[in-house]
């Protein structure tokens, strides 16, 4: 069983934090959808510090996504400390997640996110003085390392946890390679044997066989699927099924994905009112429809859709053609 500090976790297989995807609409899909853990997309620690509208909104947690891990991140360690014992003290939240893997430039030019990689003593010191100071369980995401010279991911990962994390999610890929080339499983591997804190592997997980792949081939305590589920939230309840029984459901049916797809629209409406919701549905949809025969011209069309009725119309106006075109 996958043990977080005090948080136990039904199953092995996480939802990664995903920035402008993991709010509350979609976790909650994929927690009904079986994920043993929800991660929440990253939020800035002086948006949190500086009570910015938009960051608190997004530190709010439904009871029923639960446990949730909630990631910040942050450039400086007093900012980081203050961001975490907010969300110790003000959240719902049940893990408090420190990214130290953002590729985006935007985030390592304030010295957050991955740069931190390049020395595990910062680690220790950021980490420590967060873990000092807050009550729920501290993890860190990271990714292998800055690049191809400087892959630390296991003296970081020690790091983690002497610094008294209860976990390190850790994603195969560097800093430099963004997402391309393929996740380093070898290397979770290495950290999985260096640390006695469970390790979460990360990086294409893209179907159940990929999942029980890395559990076998590396021996880390869990997954973290990302790309995998978008769009596709079946992935975590077949890769759960599949762990636990052997047996591989079939994909859904266009009409179960565009069902899902507009609950998922529904529950963003709920969070963020029709417009922006729609306009953010725009690129769940393309995932939702993808794979689909004939998804491509419907995608064209939703990408320019303003209105949830109208997006709704365009979604199963499209299943019911291709439902005729299935029984002619
Ligand atoms: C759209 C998107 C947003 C992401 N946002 C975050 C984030 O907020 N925090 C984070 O630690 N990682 C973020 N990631 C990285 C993922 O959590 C994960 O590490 C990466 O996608 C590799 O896993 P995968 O191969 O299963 O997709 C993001 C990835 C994607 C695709």
């Amino acid at each position: 069983m996958l043990k977080i500090g005090p948080i136990e976790l039904k199953n092995q297989v996480v939802l990664a934090p995903m920035a402008g995807v993991c709010n509350p609409a979609f976790r909650l899909i994929a927690k009904e959808f079986g994920a043993g853990l929800v991660c929440a997309e990253m939020v800035a620690d002086r948006g949190i510090i500086s009570q910015n509208e938009k960051s608190l909104q997004m530190l709010y947690v439904d009871e029923r996504e639960k446990p949730l891990s909630l990631q910040i991140f942050g450039g400086s360690k007093e900012t980081l400390v203050e961001a975490a014992k907010y969300v110790d003290q003000y959240t719902n939240a049940d893990i408090i997640d420190i990214n130290m893997g953002c590729p985006v430039p935007k985030i390592t030019k304030c010295d957050a996110g991955a740069r931190w990689l390049l020395d595990p003593d910062k680690i220790y010191e950021m980490v420590s003085a967060v873990v000092e100071n807050v009550d729920k369980p501290v993890t860190v995401k990271m990714r292998k390392g800055w690049d191809d010279d400087h892959i630390y991911a296991v003296r970081n990962a020690q790091a983690v946890e002497s610094a008294g994390a209860q976990a390190v999610a850790l994603h195969g890929r560097t800093r430099v390679q963004m997402y391309e080339g393929t996740a380093d499983w070898e290397i979770i591997k290495e950290v999985k044997q260096a640390v006695n804190i469970p390790v979460i592997g990360n990086g294409d997980v893209l179907t159940p066989e990929d999942a029980k792949r890395m559990l076998d081939t590396t021996g880390v305590d869990g997954v973290m699927i990302g790309r995998g589920a978008l769009g596709n939230p079946w992935m975590l309840y077949r890769t759960v099924q599949y762990l636990e029984t052997g047996v591989l459901a079939p994909d859904p049916d266009p009409k179960e994905k565009i069902d899902v797809c507009c609950l998922h629209l529904d529950r963003l409406i709920k969070l963020k009112g029709e417009n922006i919701a729609v306009k953010e549905m725009r690129k769940h949809a393309a995932w939702y429809l993808k794979g689909i025969r004939g998804g491509n011209n419907v995608r064209k069309k939703v990408n320019v859709c303003e209105k949830a009725d109208e997006l709704k119309e365009i979604l199963y106006g499209f299943v019911e053609k291709l439902t005729v075109e299935q029984a002619s």
